[in-house]
This record gives structure tokens, sequence and C-alpha cells, in this order.
């Protein structure tokens, strides 16, 4: 018999996104850091997080507010130091907790000692690290600001040089060996210092094919040439960096940024279980809140990962788009309803920051946009508690959301029916019961608004059942499965222990075990 293997911490473990910037200032300079963090890690363990992913931390000159490093091996003043860092990789372990970081390997700073070598001249050591030509060499647009020409104009060797992002931004020429030499260099770095991962920003783009025009002249969502930029060489480039990653004991594991919105493209960047440990699944973050396209977009991520035994993520908000509360039309009947789906689905669940707390984005006035992009209204400071200042000793760098007053972290522990208490029920419950963890997963077939489905365990001789069932239809609704179980958690106020009833109600959802 063959021998079963356990699931790994990145496959059982629910990853939580700090956006350090706003997450906890501890020097009263408005702006969020590492010591921070560090203050609020009980916070966290009491919600039940056991992973964190750190937007970059990295020296920068913040012209993309982190993902423009200047330093891959150094933390930025503004968030604390190296010893500060390394402080906080210890707390985490201490407290059975993992620490991933976010790392950025399409493209440097502009101030990045490697470019500022690289566009010193033609002929220097650095000449060729970046991606230099006489002329523009296709007709790609970049990110940001959105239409401009994703190549840039250097006066000094009078060549353009590719930024597929910001022109502070430029590309790493991964063509170069020493550049993936010293790239592998930086994950050394932090692997020796105790790091248990990556996420890995825009990881398809390492390898491009310059000579392809985009035929779209695309930017899709804020990344430009999406829908082409998928090549080979990428994926021998990626199987290099997991090879570093599992050289390091104790399961170090990566996360990529795959921005492909299809997903049988995102699905090959699993390898043969030898390029990404985990990829994200923006085709799913993307889908409307609208039970038939859920359905179908959770079945065909399975359909394309299943089959190469690949682990699914979920991720519905991050620090790049308008909060899902916001996009499913802000109610937080919804919100809740999206954290029992998020949390109940077979693979690793990402949440960002204040997602918790039921956060929609803050409105900040154009005179205080501070992104290249406009993402500012997702990056809102977290309100810690109901005071004018709510927790933060200085004026934070961006505005609150408009009901911090109410939807903070303070006041919504005092209610034990809040938001924040159904993502530690739902965390909770995923901890204690393995089969929500690595089950196995089966959608009950229906056409109309309810999305439902059974996670069951591993082992066969275990004869528990989990039914899951959201009502996002405005009438009520029969979940027959349902029948015969007792509801573990619900977003309907009331008795937990209650036997469940087969009837949802409308914009609602349950857990039910049947034992
Ligand atoms: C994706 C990151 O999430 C985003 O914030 C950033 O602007 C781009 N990559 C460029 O690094």
């Amino acid at each position: 018999m063959e021998e079963a293997h356990e699931p790994a911490w990145w496959q059982t473990k629910v990853v939580y996104q700090i956006y350090p910037r706003s997450f906890a200032d501890s020097n009263a300079d408005g702006i969020g850091d590492l010591q921070g963090i560090r203050s609020r890690l009980g916070h966290l363990q009491w919600l039940g997080i056991e992973v964190l992913w750190l937007s970059p931390v990295f020296r920068s000159p913040m012209a993309d507010f982190g993902y423009d490093v200047s330093d891959y091996c150094d933390i930025d003043p503004v968030f604390g130091t190296l010893a500060d860092m390394d402080a906080l990789i210890a707390d985490c372990h201490s407290r059975g907790m993992r620490l991933m970081l976010d790392w950025v390997p399409n493209h440097t700073s502009d101030q990045h000692p490697w470019f500022v070598e690289s566009r010193s001249s033609r002929d220097n050591a650095r000449a060729d690290w970046y991606v230099w030509r006489d002329e523009p060499a296709n007709n790609w647009l970049a990110s940001f600001p959105q239409g401009e020409s994703a190549w840039e104009h250097d006066d000094v060797r009078d060549q353009w040089y590719l930024r597929c992002f910001l022109r502070e931004q430029p590309d790493l020429n991964w063509d170069n060996r020493d550049v993936e030499a010293a790239m592998h260099d930086t994950l050394r770095f932090w692997l020796d210092r105790g790091v248990d991962g990556f996420r890995m920003d825009v990881i398809h783009l390492i390898g491009k094919h310059l000579d392809e025009d985009d035929p779209e002249r695309a930017v899709a969502r804020g990344v430009g040439h999406v829908p082409f930029n998928d090549v080979p060489e990428t994926h021998d480039r990626i199987r290099r960096i997991r090879a570093v990653l599992d050289s390091y004991p104790g399961q170090r594991a990566c996360v990529g940024e795959v921005y492909l919105l299809d997903e049988a493209k995102m699905a090959a960047y699993y390898g043969d279980g030898d390029e990404l440990n985990l990829s994200f699944n923006f085709g799913f973050l993307w889908a409307a809140w609208d039970a038939t396209t859920l359905r179908g977009k959770i079945t065909s991520t399975l359909d394309h990962l299943r089959p190469r035994g690949a682990w699914p993520t979920w991720v519905l908000s991050n620090h790049d788009v308008p909060r899902h509360r916001q996009r499913y039309g802000g109610s937080e009947d919804v919100a809740r309803m999206a954290a029992v789906m998020l949390l109940t689905l077979p693979g690793t669940p990402f949440v960002y920051q204040g997602e918790d707390l039921g956060l929609i984005d803050a409105v900040v006035p154009p005179e205080r946009v501070v992104d290249p992009g406009g993402r500012d209204g997702c990056r809102a400071p977290i309100p810690w508690n109901d005071d004018p200042g709510h927790g933060w000793p200085h004026a934070p760098w961006l505005p609150f959301v408009a009901d911090a007053g109410v939807s903070n972290v303070g006041t919504l522990d005092q209610q034990p029916d809040s938001i924040l208490h159904l993502y530690r029920e739902l965390l909770h419950l995923r901890r204690d019961h393995a089969a929500l963890q690595s089950g196995q997963f089966t959608m009950i077939e229906r056409t109309d608004d309810v999305i439902a489905y059974t996670r069951t365990p591993t082992d066969p001789a275990d004869t528990r059942a989990y039914t899951i069932a959201l009502n996002l239809g405005e009438g009520a609704a029969v979940v027959a499965e349902l029948a015969g179980g007792r509801v573990l958690t619900s977003t309907i106020a009331g008795d937990l222990t209650a036997p469940a009833d087969e009837i949802v109600p409308p914009h609602a959802a349950v857990v039910v075990l049947h034992a």
C-alpha cells in the first residue's frame, strides 16, 4: 500500500496577508512597521492565524510602496531593521506561526545599485543585467501609468530599457544567468535567516519573448500584456527557484503571483510538483458574486489542478484590488458568506488584513491619493479600536475607512456575533477539523442560486462528512443534503447546536457536520 503523506503546512494552514504600512505603527510616524506587527501577533493568534505573508519590507524608494526594491537583503528603515525582522521571525516561530516574505524578481527599483551601474554605460559589468535595446523591441504597454509604453529611453546609454510597471521599476534580464544567480542569493539570504517561504511577485513575467508584439496592446487589470506573456523559459527558471527552496530543511514554500486569468495556464505553473508550491488563482478572485459563475470557477479550477496533484489557492482580496465586500455590492451578509466559502473550499485560503473586519475600501480624496495605480482604498490602515486615532499613535499615511468607529478590532471583539468572530469561528473550525483542510471535495450539482458542497475525511474509516451551503438568492432554498446534520457554524444568528435545517434563508451560509 502506498504510504499516505501528511499534508504540508502550506496546504493545511490559512495565510494572512499583512500590508505592513497599514497594519500597526510602533514608532508614531504614521506608517506601520515590523515592531507594530510583533505587537499584534497575539491578536492574530487569537483569531486563529498560523501563517503570515508580509508585502515587501525591503529597502525601497517606495515609488510602488515596496514593490520597487533597492536592496533585497535589508529592511527599509520605515519598517525597522534587520534585527527587528530577526525578532519577528523568532516571535512567529515561538508561537508556532510561519512567516512568508514578498520577493519581487521581475524588476528592481531604478535606485538599486545594479541598475545604477547598468545604466551608467553600455559596457559596464552589469550592462546586460536589465533589458536594453536600441529601439523599443515591441509594442508592450506598462501597467503604470496605464497606456504608457513599457520601453523607457535612457539618455546616458541612449538606449531603451524595459519596464513592465513604473519607469522606476526596470525589468531584470533573467536571460542572464548572473542575474538569476544573484536573485537566488537574495532568496538564500532570507532562507538562511529562517523565513518559511515567499510570495513571488508577477513570477510568470520572468521569462519573456521580446520579439512578440502584444496583439491586443493590453493592460488587463493593471498588469500589462497579461494575455500572452507565458513562455517555456519561465518554467525552467521557476524549477531552479524551487530547487533553491527545496535545498533547505523545514518545508520552505512559495506561492506565485501568476497573473493569468486562464486556469489552464495558471495550473501549468505548478509543473510536475517541481515548480510553484502554490499559485494564486485570480480567475476566481475576479468572478462575479453569482452562484453559477462561482460554481463554474471552482469546478474548472479543480479540473485543471487535480490531474496534476496540484494544490489550489483561494483569494478574494489583496492590496491591489477593491475589497471583495465592495466588489460584491457592499452588504455584510455577502461578506460573511464569502468568508464561509473562502475558508471551506479545498486548498489554501488567503485572508487579506481587514477582510476579517468586514472592511470595504476607504474613500480617498484626490489630494490624498498616493499610489500610481490608484489602489489606495483597499490599503487603508487597520482600525484597532474606536478611539479617534483607532490605535494609531500618529495620523496614518492613508485615511481610515468611513465606518472605522464601528468596524474596528476592539468594537467587533466585544460583539460575539460580529464578522470578526465569524472569521475566528471558521479559522478554528478549519484547524480542528482535518477534513476541512485536506479532505475530499464534492460539488453538489445545482442550477439555482445555491453553492453547496461536501468535504469528507481522506481516511475512509472516518465517516464524518461536512456539508457547506451558501444561498446567494433572494428566496429561501432547500438543500436536502443538510438534513440530519448538526450546524457547526453559520451566518444565521441563533443556536449553533441546533439540528440542521434543510432550509437555508436568503443570503446565508451554513457548515453542517454529519457524524
Ligand atoms: C503585483 C503587486 O501585487 C503590485 O502591488 C505591484 O504594483 C506589481 N506586482 C508590481 O510589482
